[in-house]
């Protein structure tokens, strides 16, 4: 039988997970340092929030990997057109009863993705490729900027390799030790530093590339080691950690690197 891609696997992955993603969405609509998804999440929002700025209402917007279809139901109260696709059905179950049009929700890869060229003004992919090895990827780019109007935006986030959390060592000791790159359970994370990320872009003739740095403190361990902690932590420390994750010098140690630029 033929192996698994990393994407397979993450699609399998996220399909067993996506109760959890309801709820920890639902946490998030109540408290954004609930845990350590929802405060990555709300550190996310805060550039997605710039993101619509840019954009005039009613423009045409694709998320790829759309999940439980929280972020499609804000672009579509704000007066987007708003699309989205994923290949996890119980994912496209739960987000096709939390917008208006569960119509624009489709089952699908972001390696093949069923829409005409120059179609989309904006196309964001959130916490996606980062379970893709480098040939999936490459493909979920391409198809971004084949659906792209030309000028339209990419959003989309990587996980960076050094950040402070020690994610990058963590996965390879589990990998050593396990003796298997990903499974279900715990699937492929691919690292990336920010100018290999602007490397990669170019690569695949976007411009105008912004790799911006966010949540530089590593206060997902603390979540870990006990969640009111972590809460009490985020919230004291918010405000340093904000103006820290701007600076220039600490971009390659935050915890998420996030990617807009244009076809
Ligand atoms: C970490 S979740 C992020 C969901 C959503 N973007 C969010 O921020 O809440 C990753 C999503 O990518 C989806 N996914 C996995 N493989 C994919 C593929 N080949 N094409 C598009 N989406 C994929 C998963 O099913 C899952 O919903």
């Amino acid at each position: 039988m033929q192996k698994k891609t990393p994407s397979e696997i993450s699609a399998e992955h996220h399909n067993m997970k996506a109760g959890d993603f309801k709820k920890n969405y639902e946490n998030y609509e109540n408290n954004k340092f609930f845990n350590a998804f929802t405060l990555g999440r709300a550190k996310i929002d805060i550039e997605i929030n710039n993101l619509t700025k840019m954009l005039n209402i009613g423009s045409k917007i694709l998320d790829v990997g759309c999940g439980t279809g929280d972020q499609l139901k804000i672009f579509e109260k704000i007066g987007f057109d708003a699309y989205g696709l994923d290949p996890a059905p119980d994912m496209v179950t739960i987000a096709k009863k939390k917008v208006i049009d569960p119509s624009k929700i489709s089952l699908g890869s972001c390696e093949h993705l069923p829409f005409d060229n120059n179609t989309f003004d904006c196309v964001v992919m959130v916490e996606v490729l980062r379970y893709f090895d480098s040939k999936s990827i490459g493909k979920a780019l391409e198809e971004a900027r084949r659906v792209l109007k030309p000028g339209g935006i990419m959003f989309c986030t990587f996980v960076n390799r050094w950040c402070l959390d020690f994610f990058y060592i963590f996965q390879k000791f589990r990998q050593i030790t396990k003796k298997n790159d990903f499974d279900i359970k715990n699937p492929h994370c691919e690292f990336f530093t920010p100018s290999e990320v602007e490397k990669l872009l170019h690569k695949f003739n976007f411009k105008e590339i912004k790799t911006i740095g966010n949540m530089f403190s590593p206060i997902r361990i603390i979540y870990k080691l006990n969640r009111n902690l972590g809460e009490m932590l985020a919230k004291k420390i918010e405000n340093f950690d904000n103006y820290i994750s701007k600076k220039k010098f600490f971009k390659p140690l935050s915890g998420h690197l996030i990617s807009i630029c244009k076809k």
